[in-house]
């Protein structure tokens, strides 16, 4: 089976698009999510297009703002701060990566944990981890949402996550703990990453090298989910070999149009969520 996540996106936007409607006769606003782009990075430019493309798809009330490679700290922090005050902003993400001289963590750290959309505000972490309410991560959030479509009940699941970054693997971790599965994150330093993950009965592929999961690290009738896009000179490929895995596996995310679509539309979701939040 292959995981459709471009359909399941839309599906998914539908929804949203439908309670946003609901939401305006109720409350006569709309949610607003505000991206700040620095610099021309051609990737991060074209997440950014989408994001407001979908944005304004669902009725979302999207701003872009965009500031050249050497903008100061400073400026950026100063925005950030009004837009946290500005009540029609429900959702601020800043994209990255970030220029280096503009420190990564004081820029997050300076969102307001109620509007931070992409759940890396250390207050959204902690909630996470210890089973509060927050702000999940778009990207491992959209990958759940395609393991619950597969497999509804993944409690005594095995999973292995490959990967161990703020953005996927440790959220991923989390999620998958709260649905008890038991969770092993592989890393660079793992030292034999075939023999963990031939034992998992799910794999999230989550370290940007192209192809590296092979049909023999994959058990039979195990769940995969590629977060891997990496340009490679015969294309866009994952960190999961589809056509020798896909043979194996009882379900698995293409790339692209797995998790990719399905990042965006969790995006508008938690948009939508802060938005209902600070409307309660
Ligand atoms: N760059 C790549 N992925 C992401 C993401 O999920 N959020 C932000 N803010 N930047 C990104």
């Amino acid at each position: 089976m292959i995981i459709d996540g471009k359909k399941i996106a839309a599906k998914l936007r539908e929804d949203l698009k439908k309670k946003i409607i609901e939401l305006k006769s109720t409350f006569n606003s709309v949610p607003g999510l505000t991206v700040i782009l620095i610099g021309e990075d051609p990737a991060s430019k074209i997440y950014v297009k989408n994001k407001e493309r979908f944005a304004k798809e669902v009725g979302i009330n999207s701003e872009l703002i965009r500031y050249p490679e050497n903008i100061e700290e400073k400026v950026v922090l100063d925005k950030i701060k009004e837009l946290n005050q500005n009540k029609k902003v429900s959702g601020i993400l800043v994209q990255l990566p970030l220029p280096k001289h503009i420190d990564k963590k004081k820029v997050i750290e300076t969102i307001l944990p109620n509007k931070d959309v992409d759940g890396f505000h250390p207050v959204n972490v902690g909630n996470l981890s210890s089973g509060y309410e927050s702000n999940v991560p778009c990207t491992p959030l959209g990958c759940y949402l395609l393991l619950k479509q597969v497999e509804n009940n993944l409690s005594g699941k095995h999973a292995i996550i490959i990967g161990r970054s703020n953005l996927n693997g440790k959220p991923m971790a989390q999620l998958l703990l709260k649905e008890n599965c038991t969770v092993t994150i592989a890393h660079s330093k793992t030292k034999d990453l075939k023999a963990e993950c031939i034992k998992a009965d799910i794999i999230v592929a989550a370290v940007g090298k192209p192809k590296l999961v092979k049909a023999d690290w994959v058990k039979k009738n195990a769940i995969i989910i590629d977060v891997g896009i990496n340009k490679t000179d015969t294309g866009i490929v994952g960190d999961v070999d589809f056509e020798e895995v896909s043979k194996v596996a009882r379900a698995i995310t293409p790339v692209p149009g797995g998790v990719g679509p399905m990042t965006i539309a969790c995006l508008l979701s938690n948009t939508l969520e802060c938005f209902k939040r600070a409307n309660s």
